[in-house]
């Protein structure tokens, strides 16, 4: 059994510190983001992006093995944790952009999945349904409410536009680490799983399938991918329950 932690208020003024850094770091990438770009140009810049604002990249070096980069750039069919490497953004992709940092020794974690100048209908619906979607679960964040409040509000949404939530990724507690219990799913029921307290810090993150939920994952350990090869995209912020509901973090 892991319990989850409860953050104090001078930890969470600095995990607010280090989200509005994370947002602001996201932002420029977003700008970045352009048809030609290669992603690990991304990724160069997030590391100097990073290094410039006084914090540290918290992927770097993270899990076994490794990961070996700042910033995960996850292109079209590609779900999350994809390495950034030397394939191009062309006009008509969508882009999942994730990162976190350390800041004052406490990490938050953050992800945007944005389009590549004009794209088709369909990525511009997926980007859509995946942004509420993450509206719809943080509005589900309050003392008493469940885990499983949250999932099942992120399901029926999702399924409601014919797409398909991931089951074999969740969003996580953090701040004293990258990834803390409690696991919290983008599917479940209402009233199951943990009781959401204040203090608690956790990274809300639905994943979006265009076609099938299933996923598979890259020879290199990390890259994550649909099994159809369909369009996927990613939301992530990270929250801090408060007395009445949350207050995002990464802003
Ligand atoms: N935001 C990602 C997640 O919650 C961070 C993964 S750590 C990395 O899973 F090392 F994969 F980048
Ligand atoms: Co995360």
């Amino acid at each position: 059994m892991s319990t989850i932690t409860i953050k104090t208020p001078e930890e969470i003024k600095k995990l607010r510190e280090g989200g509005k850094i994370l947002a602001k770091v996201l932002r420029e990438l977003e700008g970045a983001a352009r048809p030609g770009v290669k992603t690990h140009e991304l990724e160069d810049l997030a590391q100097k992006l990073i290094k410039e604002a006084g914090a540290k990249p918290s992927f770097l070096g993270y899990g076994e093995p490794p990961y070996s980069a700042a910033l995960c750039t996850s292109v079209n069919e590609e779900v999350v944790h994809c390495i950034p490497s030397n394939r191009e953004i062309k006009e008509g992709d969508l882009i999942g952009l994730d990162c976190g940092i350390w800041y004052k020794e406490l990490c938050t974690d953050m992800a945007v999945t944005i389009p590549i100048g004009k794209v088709s209908a369909e990525v511009k619906k997926l980007i859509k349904v995946t942004r509420k979607a993450l509206d719809i679960a943080i509005n589900q964040i309050k003392p008493g409410n469940t885990i499983g409040d949250l999932g099942s509000a992120v399901q029926k949404y999702v399924e409601k536009n014919n797409f398909s939530v991931i089951r074999k990724l969740v969003g996580h507690g953090v701040g004293y680490q990258v990834h803390e219990p409690p696991r919290i799913p983008n599917f479940g029921e209402p009233g199951e799983g943990e009781i959401l307290k204040e203090g608690m810090v956790l990274a809300i993150e639905p994943m979006v399938n265009v076609g099938s939920h299933d996923i598979e994952v890259r020879d290199n350990k990390w890259d994550i991918v649909t099994k159809d090869k369909s369009l996927s995209a990613h939301f992530e912020y990270t929250v801090v329950v408060t007395k009445n509901g949350c207050e995002i973090l990464t802003k």
